[in-house]
């Protein structure tokens, strides 16, 4: 009997800078306060890198903790996929960094930009070179160094981001067995990119003394209506990817979505009427490092023991472009 050939993920590693930044510390840089942060986000601190340190030096530290959890040597990996959207720099990617930095000879690798919504689709993209029999090893990250490019003087912004990376292992899944990734949506609609951008330095508007001066080389985001969106698009992806596959959120055993604001992660898990001993919530620690939230929400389940073998896992994202996607796998180890 042959069965379909999935894409499982097999390892994890995940990376966060030792500096922390706490709600107090804002306290004393903006107008704003502890009790607002944690009310209206679920935040309490988030790590940051220190001057110099570069959103593929916390894909590789994430990267070298997965390979390692897998015991196999970077070399064996055919395949890096780095969602980013604070690459080291425009060009080359991240993901020739990672490789240069990892050592290995013979791979190939490219970024993919998407918001918060870069980890699950650098995953499903990753997934489909396992599904086709092309690759067997691929190195699926999620990276990003927010703090580069955030305002630290627009409270309803910078109180929100935060620095971090995960990675994971895909590899095929053997004859017969019942586990990976078994199905995604995903979706972009570019009229909410006027909601959450980052103008300057691209070819629209390279960097002159002008867009300095206009502030237009930090993170400009209307917080209310990506809110609003977030809330109806986490809910729509996650009831399609379970409805098309004829489960519910009762099916679930672990739901780990973007965490952007703790309330957007409640209002989808409502939704689904999933309880919350399922929901995965870690934004008190972190807060969003955009690509770098699942993996390391799903370090959090593990640390928890909420994810086991053969468990029904959904993801769900939904970021800046506006970028969305919903996941279901079963977890493999
Ligand atoms: O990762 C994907 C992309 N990002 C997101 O998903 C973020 C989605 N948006 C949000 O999480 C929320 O919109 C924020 C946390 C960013 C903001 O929370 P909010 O409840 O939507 O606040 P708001 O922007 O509607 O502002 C409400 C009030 C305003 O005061 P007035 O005009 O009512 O007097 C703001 O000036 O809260 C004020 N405010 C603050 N007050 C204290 C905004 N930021 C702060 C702050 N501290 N840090």
């Amino acid at each position: 009997m042959t069965s379909v050939r999935r894409a499982k993920i097999t390892a994890l590693g995940t990376y966060v800078p030792p500096r922390v930044l706490s709600n107090f510390d804002l306290e004393k840089m903006v107008d704003t306060t502890n009790e607002w942060i944690l009310e209206r986000t679920g935040i309490r601190e988030r790590h940051l890198v220190d001057k110099g340190v570069a959103a593929s030096d916390l894909a590789v530290e994430a990267a070298k903790i997965c390979l390692a959890n897998r015991g196999i040597d970077a070399k064996e990996v055919e395949c890096i996929i780095v969602g980013t959207v604070t690459p080291d720099m425009m060009y080359p990617s991240t993901a020739c960094l990672v490789q240069h930095k990892l050592g290995i000879p013979n791979t190939w690798g490219f970024d993919i930009s998407a918001g918060c919504s870069g980890f699950l689709f650098s995953l499903t993209t990753g997934a489909k070179f396992i599904e086709s029999g092309q690759y067997k090893k691929v190195l699926v990250i999620g990276a990003d160094v927010n703090s580069s490019m955030i305002d630290y003087k627009d409270r309803a912004t910078c109180i929100i981001f935060g620095d971090g990376a995960g990675a994971v292992l895909l590899e095929p899944t053997e004859d017969g067995e019942q586990v990976g990734i078994i199905d995604h949506v995903h979706q972009v609609e570019g009229v909410g990119g006027q909601y959450l951008y980052m103008p300057g330095g691209g070819s629209l508007h390279p960097t002159s003394k002008e867009t300095v001066e206009q502030n237009m080389h930090v993170v400009h985001q209307d917080g209310q209506n990506v809110f609003k969106y977030a809330v109806k698009k986490m809910s729509e992806m996650t009831v399609k990817v379970l409805s098309r596959n004829h489960l519910t959120g009762s099916d679930v055993d672990c739901f780990i979505a973007h965490q952007a604001n703790r309330r957007i992660i409640v209002a989808t898990a409502e939704r689904l009427k999933m309880p919350m001993d399922k929901v995965i919530i870690n934004i008190e620690k972190y807060g969003n490092t955009t690509a770098g939230t699942i993996p390391l929400a799903m370090q959090t389940a593990l640390d928890e023991g909420k994810l086991k073998k053969g468990n029904n896992v959904l993801l769900a994202a939904v970021g800046a472009g506006f970028t969305s996607g919903a996941t279901l796998l079963k977890w493999a180890y």
